[in-house]
């Protein structure tokens, strides 16, 4: 028994080992097939980023005082301002983007997009630059990594301003050379340019916006284009629907993650008119304060990078109200963890550091790190006022109302929003923020 057993087993591995070694060598070849392939196209996104054609638009943007002015608002509400302009020259000449994923991009650039004829888009055709801001494809073929926004909904009279406004004499886009900084793509950036990334499709028709005096239409309006809300008020950049806004994942539910100029995430709100944990209960007023102003209906500062919309006007803004009370709500509590963190100088610490470290979370609490970034200057440049203002009281005055000293700035009026005893520790942290890196 025991001796037939041992007879058969020799033999019986072998014809399975046969088997099975034709199994695992035709195995071993798809796998290293699918390896190949895989690396090839992993080669081929690295070697060979895509090339689109270009589009030649005939077009010549007639320019006039009035579409300037309306350009220039346009360019602040849709944030090429904030994006393209550099704190050291003062213009678009372009900066680098804290806020992108190093994942996707280890560094990225904005472009220089002033009327420089060599680094700039002085030499651009009006047609050239329609193409690229509704598709994202250059003059050369090259598509912009999604970070640079493209308009397709933008009616045709609104991009046309935009266009006037980067032609201008406006001292923002004055020619000024900037040697072109290109920002690079991480290996999964370019496999994305390659494979998932697209440019948008070209408007098979003109766009005319509809009337301010047709509220919920306008108000759409502003949502999906002109002020682009959706994107960032969605569940998911991810997952947007370009073509039809209003099927994109949580439409305008908010809980997206979107970074600050710390280059924090912020999750964005419900504008839904869910009444507990969206717009429901809020009045057409007290909407119109926070988008404008930046402050809720309790107090609470809107931190960055949600902007404050100052050139929509109260009108375009209550459109905006009028509109979202017609979207479906949704119910979708805000994450906790969202919570402002509290402020922990601890007791041990020396009275110097206590001191900072008070200033550095009261400076996370109010907000400001959500424009400022962790060294003063992003959004906009605090490391100035240490040089400017000789006293904390003119400092303290800045912060309380701003645009007491710069009319149409877009820093936050914080007066009624700091408490009294939070100011000098504040003050002491933003002199320390000029200091440690001098402007
Ligand atoms: C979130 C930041 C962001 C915003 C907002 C933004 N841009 Fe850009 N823009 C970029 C980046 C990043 C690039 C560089 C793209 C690249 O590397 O190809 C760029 C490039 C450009 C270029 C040059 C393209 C080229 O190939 O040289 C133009 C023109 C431009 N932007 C115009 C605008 C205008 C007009 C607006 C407002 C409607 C705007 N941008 C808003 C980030 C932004
Ligand atoms: C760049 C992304 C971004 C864009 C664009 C944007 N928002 Fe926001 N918004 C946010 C984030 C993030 C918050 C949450 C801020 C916070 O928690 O302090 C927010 C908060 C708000 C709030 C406060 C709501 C609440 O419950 O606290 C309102 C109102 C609002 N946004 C309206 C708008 C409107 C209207 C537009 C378009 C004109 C817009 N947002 C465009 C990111 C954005
Ligand atoms: C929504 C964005 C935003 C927030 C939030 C914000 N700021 Fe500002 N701040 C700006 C901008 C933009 C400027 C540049 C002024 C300009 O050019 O309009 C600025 C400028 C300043 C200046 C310099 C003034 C000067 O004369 O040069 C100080 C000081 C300052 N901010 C302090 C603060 C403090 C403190 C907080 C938090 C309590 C804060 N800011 C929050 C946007 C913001």
């Amino acid at each position: 028994m025991v001796m037939d057993e041992t007879k058969v087993l020799p033999t019986a591995p072998t014809k399975r080992s046969g088997r099975f070694r034709t199994l695992l060598r035709a195995t071993l070849v798809v796998v290293g097939l699918l390896i190949a392939a895989v690396g090839g196209g992993v080669f081929y996104a690295l070697a060979f980023p895509p090339r689109y054609p270009v589009r030649d638009v005939e077009l010549r943007v007639e320019s006039s005082p009035e579409r300037v002015a309306r350009g220039k608002a346009l360019a602040s509400t849709l944030e090429c301002v904030i994006c393209h302009s550099n704190p050291a020259t003062g213009r678009l000449t372009g900066r680098r983007l804290a806020e992108i994923p190093s994942a996707l991009s280890p560094a990225a650039y904005t472009a220089n997009i002033t009327r420089d004829v060599k680094t700039g888009i002085g030499a651009w055709s009006d047609g050239e630059l329609v193409a690229f801001l509704r598709t994202g494809v250059n003059r050369q073929g090259r598509l912009a990594p999604p970070w640079m926004p493209r308009l397709p909904r933008l009616a045709d009279e609104d991009l046309f301003d935009l266009l006037a406004y980067l032609r201008s004499d406006d001292p923002a886009v004055e020619a000024t050379t900037a040697s072109p900084q290109t920002g690079s793509l991480s290996i999964l950036g370019k496999i994305l340019m390659r494979y998932a990334w697209r440019p948008m499709a070209y408007p098979a028709a003109p766009i005319v916006a509809p009337a301010l005096s047709d509220r919920v239409a306008y108000g759409r309006y502003v949502v999906q284009a002109k002020g682009s809300c959706f994107g960032c008020h969605s569940a998911n950049f991810m997952k947007l629907d370009e073509q039809q806004p209003e099927r994109s994942d949580g439409y305008l539910g908010g809980g997206n993650e979107v970074y600050d100029a710390a280059g924090s995430i912020v999750i964005s709100a419900n504008l839904t008119p869910d009444r507990e944990t969206g717009i429901g209960r809020w009045s057409e007023a007290e909407f119109v304060r926070a988008v404008r102003e930046g402050l809720r209906p309790d107090g609470t500062p809107v931190r960055g990078p949600m902007q404050l919309y100052k050139e929509l006007s109260e009108a375009e803004v209550g459109a905006v109200y009028a509109y979202l009370q017609t979207v479906p709500p949704l119910h979708r509590p805000r994450p906790t963890t969202d919570a402002p963190k509290a402020i922990t100088a601890s007791a041990e610490a020396s009275s110097d550091r206590a001191a900072t470290l008070k200033g550095r979370a009261l400076y996370e609490r109010y907000g400001c790190r959500s424009c400022h970034g962790d060294t003063g200057v992003d959004i906009g440049d605090l490391r100035q006022a240490d040089n400017k203002y000789a006293t904390d009281a003119e400092i303290e005055a800045w912060i309380r109302h701003p645009e007491a000293f710069k009319p149409g700035t877009k820093m936050p009026a914080f007066g009624n929003v700091i408490a009294s005893d939070d100011f000098p520790p504040l003050i002491a942290y933003v002199r320390q923020l000029g200091r440690r890196s001098k402007p």
